[in-house]
């Protein structure tokens, strides 16, 4: 089974770039900045990967993104995580990137998407993976830095497919960032948000019809509003659900009670995820063998799953049917 989910073909709708900086990597970029990172060795700073809750992880991550200061940083970061996706089999990604985690650091926008940008290139050119860039908000930031964001991006807007919004989901529901919505998808990019993840499934609803998303990522809480999940259902709206992500952030106390399988089976359009892989433990085989472990998720579940990810990805209709074509082909040859 385990060596049925990595060859099987996948996308990736939600992944943080930064969540994939890993320990030794970050070592790495530290030495070559100049920068003193407050762990002596890779073994300590992976004992601190022991979260009580989303902030908790949160603080780290953005202490973790320090390291990341020159366009070759961003490259050889977004580089490690397509050689990840190649030894998977995950042939198309829509990776999330935070600006602000950057440019608040002075570390000027262009340099940030430049390194993405090019190294996403060079996998479409080197690997046959597509992609398309989706630029998050942080919505512990106000609506003002989000604007002023969204105006730093323009310029590259053909670098990017469309926007999201991350970070602490307590305290900062999606109303605040209703405007900054409206204004992107004005300009033609498509809309992501996470709800649903620490917070109610109200935050979902808000979400939908305030922000007008595309897709919701997480979405897990959803299920506490059975109306909700008819909606849901009824809308085809799918949920980028991140089953190793919702364990180590406790959303979650033990595998065997995520809801993801439930959800699949009343008609939810889900999708696997590995949000931040470098801190919880997984890319997305491992999200994936988490399940059949953990829920007892059958090949056929699966095969659903990846079937979900491309059908939800935002890929021309060409790329999705040659991506379920290449599904059916490897499901018919097991
Ligand atoms: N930023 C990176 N990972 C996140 C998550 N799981 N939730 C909210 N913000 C994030
Ligand atoms: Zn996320």
């Amino acid at each position: 089974m385990e060596s049925f989910l990595n060859a099987m073909p996948k996308a990736e709708l939600h992944l943080h770039l930064e969540g994939t900086l890993e320990p030794e990597l970050m070592f790495q970029f530290a030495q070559r900045n100049g920068i003193t990172l407050p762990y002596e060795t890779v073994d300590q700073l992976r004992e601190a990967y022991d979260f009580g809750n989303l902030q908790d992880f949160l603080d780290l991550y953005y202490q973790g993104a320090e390291v990341l200061q020159t366009e070759q940083d961003f490259y050889d970061l977004t580089w490690a995580y397509i050689e990840r996706c190649k030894a998977q089999n995950v042939i198309h990604i829509e990776p999330f990137f935070d600006p602000q985690t950057h440019t608040d650091r002075s570390v000027p926008f262009a340099t940030v998407i430049s390194g993405i940008s090019r190294a996403l290139h060079d996998a479409e050119i080197k690997y046959g993976i597509s992609s398309g860039l989706i630029m998050c908000f942080l919505r512990h930031l106000s609506e003002l830095e989000a604007l002023n964001t969204l105006h730093q991006a323009e310029p590259y807007l053909d670098k990017i497919i469309g926007i999201g919004l991350d970070s602490s989901e307590q305290g900062h529901p999606p109303a605040k960032f209703e405007r900054v919505f409206a204004k992107a998808r004005s300009m033609g990019l498509l809309a992501v948000a996470h709800a649903g993840e620490e917070g109610p499934a109200q935050n979902v609803i808000d979400t939908l019809d305030l922000l007008k998303v595309d897709r919701i990522d997480h979405g897990v809480r959803a299920a506490e509003d059975a109306a909700l999940m008819q909606r849901l259902a009824k809308e085809k709206m799918a949920l980028t659900v991140c089953p190793l992500s919702n364990t180590r952030l406790r959303v979650f106390n033990d595998m065997s009670q995520h809801n993801i399988l439930q959800m699949l089976e009343q008609g939810l359009k889900v999708t696997v995820n590995s949000d931040d892989p470098a801190y919880f433990g997984g890319y997305l085989t491992e999200n994936f063998i988490a399940l059949e472990q953990g829920l007892g998720m059958t090949r056929e579940q699966a095969v659903q799953l990846a079937a979900n990810s491309f059908e939800y990805s935002f890929a021309s209709r060409e790329r999705k049917s040659e991506m379920k074509k290449l599904l059916q082909q490897f499901s018919a040859g097991q």
